[in-house]
């Protein structure tokens, strides 16, 4: 594929991060598709095209013809392979069925795809072989295994593991196959995507609360004081701060349950006086009750571990505090990153930076629905790289 002009579809548009990728080369969209509303205005707000809905009410002779098929689509269990029954059997009922109808109908000289890492593994490797064969059955060569990228890889502070997935029509020749050298990796810092605090309209909405700032407090002063030959690997899990109760039968949990509870117990008893009077004073903290009474911290060892110079995340399972080169990957549910020296969440602006959308992207004004869509987006620049080489240019 020259640079010249070519067209394409947008599947499962999304906000449009193939769409950010395929015009950057030179791409004109002729059509896109989502079934949620709010992704479609967005859409509609940055691109000036409305997305159809449901993919799955739309007939492939409905959809212009075009040269490059592009969607992210959601990954879902196939009916057993090894029947080799064909796509349209082994599909059927998924919304892969519908990337390649509307593969079969138009033929397009490429696809590109993406998919969480899971697809790469899912149901014991049976949904790739599913979708490989499907793909080749359909005309259209690919690599024999998944490729697994992360923005990160690129210098992007953010680790966001997917699979991709290049097509190319048999008469037009092979996919070369994809290499990267991993001691080439661009070193990464946040630094790189965050904005001036002065910069951030209404910024006070994206702070931590008071007593927020409190429970960390206390949190660094735990790591900082509690005695061990390095920082706990295993979740604290402070209602686990205690002596073992020698009526509770621990062979009633999972063998990992057994094994943080007894190392929780080893760091009480070493460090008893000291967490004593900190749970006294923790306790007193509104915060400090179900998951924010516990800490996963995953930021290695410092002579003086300090929180507020990592990045956290509230999780289900606990505080999890990660070193602060990359962030983890943004998901549709919210779990916003916290950078510990701002002390703020992430704004929509930063993470639409994290899956490297220009500043110029007009967002959806309500955060929750940014922050849920960024989280679904593909990274813009990791659909460039990829195309590129699925292109050859
Ligand atoms: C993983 S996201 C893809 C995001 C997109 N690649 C982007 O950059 O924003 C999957 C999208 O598929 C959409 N979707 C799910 N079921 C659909 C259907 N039946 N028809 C059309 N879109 C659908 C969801 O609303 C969601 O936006």
């Amino acid at each position: 594929m020259s640079k010249k002009k070519f067209t394409f579809i947008d599947l499962f548009a999304g906000i449009g991060g193939f769409h950010q990728a395929m015009v950057s080369l030179g791409g004109e969209c002729v059509f896109a598709s989502d079934i949620d509303a709010d992704c479609r205005k967005t859409y509609e707000d940055n691109y000036g095209i409305t997305p159809e809905g449901d993919i799955t009410k739309i007939e492939a002779k409905d959809i212009p013809s075009h040269d490059v098929l592009c969607a992210g689509f959601p990954c879902q269990s196939f009916s057993k392979a090894g029947n080799r029954l064909g796509f349209k059997d082994e599909t059927k009922g998924t919304l892969f069925f519908d990337v390649c109808r509307i593969l079969d109908f138009h033929k397009p000289k490429y696809a590109l795809l993406e998919n969480v890492r899971n697809l790469a593994s899912h149901d014991h490797g049976n949904t790739w072989k599913v979708i490989h064969d499907s793909l080749e059955e359909l005309g259209y060569n690919l690599l024999p295994e998944p490729v697994i990228f992360s923005p990160h890889y690129l210098g992007i502070p953010q680790h966001r593991e997917r699979v991709y997935i290049m097509c190319i029509r048999k008469d037009l020749g092979q996919i070369k196959p994809f290499t990267f050298d991993k001691k080439k990796i661009h070193p990464c810092s946040i630094d790189t995507i965050l904005q001036d605090d002065d910069e951030i309209p209404n910024v006070h909405e994206y702070r931590i609360s008071r007593d927020m700032e409190n429970l960390i407090d206390l949190w660094n002063e735990f790591i900082q004081s509690i005695k061990a030959e390095k920082l706990p690997g295993f979740p604290i899990w402070t209602d686990r701060l205690c002596e073992l109760d020698s009526n509770e039968d621990l062979s009633q949990y999972p063998t990992w349950k057994q094994n943080f509870i007894r190392k929780n117990n080893e760091l009480y008893i070493e460090n008893r006086k000291f967490i004593n009077s900190w749970l006294k004073r923790a306790n007193k903290n509104p915060l400090f009750y179900g998951a924010k009474a516990k800490l996963e911290w995953q930021a290695g060892n410092a002579d003086i571990p300090n929180i507020w110079n990592q990045i956290f995340q509230l999780r289900p399972s606990g505080i999890r505090v990660k070193v602060n080169t990359y962030f983890p990957a943004l998901v549709a549910i919210v779990q916003t990153s916290i950078i510990g020296s701002r002390r703020r969440f992430l704004t929509p602006r930063e993470c639409a930076r994290l899956q490297s959308f220009p500043d110029t992207f007009k967002y959806d004004v309500k955060p929750a629905q940014a922050y849920k869509q960024f989280g679904n987006a593909v990274n813009v620049d990791c659909v460039i790289m990829f195309a590129k080489h699925m292109f050859n240019i």
